[in-house]
């Protein structure tokens, strides 16, 4: 079976179809390869190459995944008009790829690939509890798309390890829940968001912002360290968000929501938890940006 090459020219394998994938993992795997997954959504920022620095270290080969997941995304989302950049990521990719030995391979599969019964796909993989607060509430069907998609992706590559970014907190703790609780042979390894110099963390989404939106863009992270500060001095969570919030609005942010948690289940939490996490939503425009803030909480009083 022939391995798929997008441009010949690329030192990074790209396979489009689940059984040329399989085959070339089979081999792989004979040879004793240690296979790490980073599922991506494309459109490759510093972010991402994180993702893949972090699994190179710990893996011989690894395979990032490029798929906009139609299940993710609601009617009124921004499916359709997601940034598709194959070419650009596949260059990153190879860039990369010159800081490391390792092998890097490129899953690409069109949308039937993966969800050839289309409408008709009856499995669904639904992690409820976590998946129905914050991100969730405000995004219905979200973590029950990626979370299936997750769960596919380790079924089709069966990786030994798969990398998730810490921006994206919530769809860590839900996968996390969900190799758990259905038993996945996959170690789930998390990475530190990466910023832009003033603090915005980096996000494909970005690209949506305009000149002015982007420079305020930074004061979501900066509303999040106050509300974190707040609360070390003593303040209590609800003021702490509140404030914060409004400190958002006041820059012209629709604050989706601002939410003081505890880090495990992201439930309301103890006065006395040790360490807390600060998660946001908010449009400027027509860009919806999240971030979060995990800190420890060391009260004098
Ligand atoms: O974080 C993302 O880019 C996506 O949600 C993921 C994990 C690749 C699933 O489509």
């Amino acid at each position: 079976m022939m391995v798929e090459q997008v441009k010949a020219d690329y030192p990074v394998e790209v396979v489009r179809s689940i059984p040329a994938l399989r085959h070339r993992l089979a081999l792989l795997k004979q040879d004793g390869e240690r296979i790490a997954l980073v599922p991506t959504m494309g459109n490759l920022h510093a972010g991402h190459l994180s993702l893949v620095t972090a699994a190179n270290r710990q893996a011989s080969c690894t395979i990032v995944s490029i798929f906009v997941n139609p299940l993710q995304f609601s009617p009124d989302e921004d499916f359709s008009t997601y940034p598709r950049t194959l070419d650009e990521d596949i260059s990153k990719l190879a860039l990369n790829k010159q800081s490391s030995p390792n092998r890097i391979l490129v899953f690409a599969p069109a949308v039937d690939e993966i969800y050839p019964a289309g409408e008709q796909q009856a499995t669904f993989v639904e992690v409820p509890g976590l998946s129905a607060r914050l991100e969730g509430r405000s995004r219905p069907g979200f973590f029950r798309g990626v979370a299936t998609v997750v769960n596919k992706l380790f079924n089709i590559v069966q990786p030994d390890m798969a990398f998730f970014g810490e921006k994206d907190y919530q769809q860590l703790l839900v996968i996390r829940q969900m190799v758990q609780d259905l038993a996945l042979p996959v170690e789930i390894c998390s990475v530190p968001t990466i910023r832009e110099a003033d603090g915005l963390a980096m996000s494909s989404r970005n690209h949506y912002l305009t000149e002015a939106e982007r420079s305020k863009s930074s004061q979501l992270y900066q509303a999040l360290q106050a509300a974190r500060d707040l609360v070390l001095e003593g303040v209590t969570f609800a003021d702490a968000e509140t404030r914060a919030t409004r400190q958002l609005t006041a820059q012209g942010f629709e604050v989706d929501y601002l939410r003081i948690r505890e880090p495990h289940l992201l439930r309301h939490p103890q006065v006395s938890e040790p360490s807390l996490i600060i998660l946001a939503a908010a449009r400027l425009g027509k860009t919806r940006l999240i971030d979060n803030l995990l800190f420890a909480q060391k009260r004098n009083h």
